[in-house]
């Protein structure tokens, strides 16, 4: 058996727009994922989250489903035009009422809330006046943080203030297959930019508002890069790319630098002018913890090939297909390289203590004739995850939980309904919710506070 350290905690984590629906009841205002969602062609299959898994409607079930399954902590996202319409000015407090509900919820069933407080779904009104590429975006996402901080913050000990920004910088804007759909990598640089300075910003208002005792965060998709040969063009490929998706936002974070490497690299797309004096000090305000989301690594080419996709944001870089096992998303299944990235961020980052945020995978699950779900390819691939958790701790990392994604099957993105990633399958023309096999599992794990290293 391999036991977690006390205090270790279990969760799983959802994001608004994936989930909720309702996107035009009780005041909220419209966000770059309905305008990006309802432009033909934008989602496979067409779909969108206009109803998603109707969470809105239905948190005492989704309450229930959590406390059954033995949830420490659940990481939910907060919708900025929920609680803000336009994304700045009045206060929209039927949104608040909401995540009040769900908090107190939460805190009935004896469940930790974890708040994030932007999971891409940015007001349309803020996209029309520039967006993240406009530094004005970033002062509005403080003042954002600050309302939802005084209103949850006596229940809330636990809130993030970004999702991934690599992915609201650089799908959005550089390669355009997230909303807002912009396709120009050089505002892609200052999207990034502007999201760590709203983060800087947004840090220090919530420590206006919060205690001592609350921990604030930022939750990162840092990837693992490795070039697809010794050739010396795909182990400058696999370090441009590694650069401008971990570097970009750990340095300014973690150091309040700005990578020296990743400058000279990027020069010819960008020159790094919107970072104003001050900025990186104002980035580096101290956080206690970092959020990881880990999903695969990334074989990196300098050369195209069948399969390959090009990297978004800088040039002559291709993520190239790797062989089985995948999940149904194409993505590798490397325990092995998340103990590694972890232990890498230790030893590049001392002091750090992590949780990760987001762990998990899709595949194309069906519902046996009695109603089961029987996801024995997730279960190995959590079952795998964990246990590398659990190497990196004993490595001396400091990780602190596990969240996995996701609670329920949702609305993926770009891929729509296709890929379903839930420990909790939705069955979305009745809107049915029920436990797939990999739910039982992880109740185990928790209840065992670790992994029975025996059982299959
Ligand atoms: C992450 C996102 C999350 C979900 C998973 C599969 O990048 O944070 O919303 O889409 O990937």
């Amino acid at each position: 058996m391999t036991r977690f350290p006390d205090g270790f905690r279990w969760g799983a984590a959802t994001a608004a727009y994936q989930i909720e629906g309702a996107v035009a009841e009780d005041g909220r205002g419209r966000s770059i994922w309905d305008t990006f969602s309802h432009t033909p062609g934008a989602i496979d299959g067409g779909d969108n989250g206009d109803v998603a898994c109707d969470h809105y409607h239905r948190i005492d079930g989704d309450l229930d489903l959590m406390a059954a399954i033995g949830l420490q902590d659940y990481r939910f996202s907060v919708a900025w035009p929920r609680v803000q319409p336009t994304g700045s000015g009045p206060v929209n407090q039927a949104g608040l009422d909401f995540y009040s509900r769900l908090v107190d919820g939460l805190l009935d069933r004896g469940i930790r809330p974890v708040a994030t407080l932007y999971h891409w779904d940015l007001p349309q009104p803020l996209q029309d006046a520039g967006g993240w590429p406009a530094r004005a975006t970033a002062e509005r996402f403080a003042d954002y943080a600050a309302v939802v901080a005084r209103a949850l913050g006596d229940r809330v000990d636990s809130v993030t203030t970004l999702n991934e920004p690599w992915c609201s910088a650089f799908l959005g804007y550089a390669n355009g297959t997230h909303a807002p759909g912009v396709q120009h990598p050089p505002s892609a640089f200052a999207a990034a930019h502007h999201l760590l300075l709203g983060h800087g910003l947004a840090v220090q208002a919530l420590r206006g508002e919060l205690t001592p005792r609350h921990t604030v965060s930022v939750t990162l998709n840092t990837v693992n890069t490795r070039p697809a040969s010794r050739l010396p063009a795909d182990r400058r490929a696999a370090r441009d790319a590694e650069l401008a998706q971990n570097q970009v936002f750990l340095d300014p974070v973690l150091l309040g630098e700005l990578n020296a490497e990743l400058v000279e690299r990027t020069k010819e797309i960008t020159d790094w002018g919107f970072v104003r004096d001050g900025d990186l000090a104002t980035i580096h305000t101290p956080i206690d913890v970092l959020g990881v989301n880990y999903y695969n690594p990334h074989l990196v080419s300098a050369t195209p090939s069948p399969g390959a996709v090009a990297w978004p944001g800088i040039p002559d870089a291709w993520v190239v297909p790797e062989p089985p096992p995948v999940t149904g998303m194409g993505w590798p299944v490397r325990p092995d390289t998340f103990a590694e990235l972890l232990r890498r961020l230790h030893a590049d980052y001392p002091g750090t203590a992590f949780v990760i945020t987001e762990n998990g995978a899709a595949y194309p699950d069906t519902v046996n004739a009695d109603g089961t779900v029987d996801d024995a390819e997730r279960v190995a691939y959590l079952r795998g995850h964990i246990g590398a958790v659990a190497e990196a701790i004993a490595a001396g990392v400091d990780v602190r939980g596990y969240y996995v994604w996701s609670l329920l099957d949702n609305f993926e993105w770009a891929w729509g309904y296709g890929q379903r990633f839930g420990i909790v399958h939705v069955d979305y023309p009745t809107l049915r919710r029920r436990l797939k096999r990999s739910a039982r599992v992880y109740s185990q794990i928790i209840r065992a506070h670790g992994l029975d290293t025996e059982s299959p």
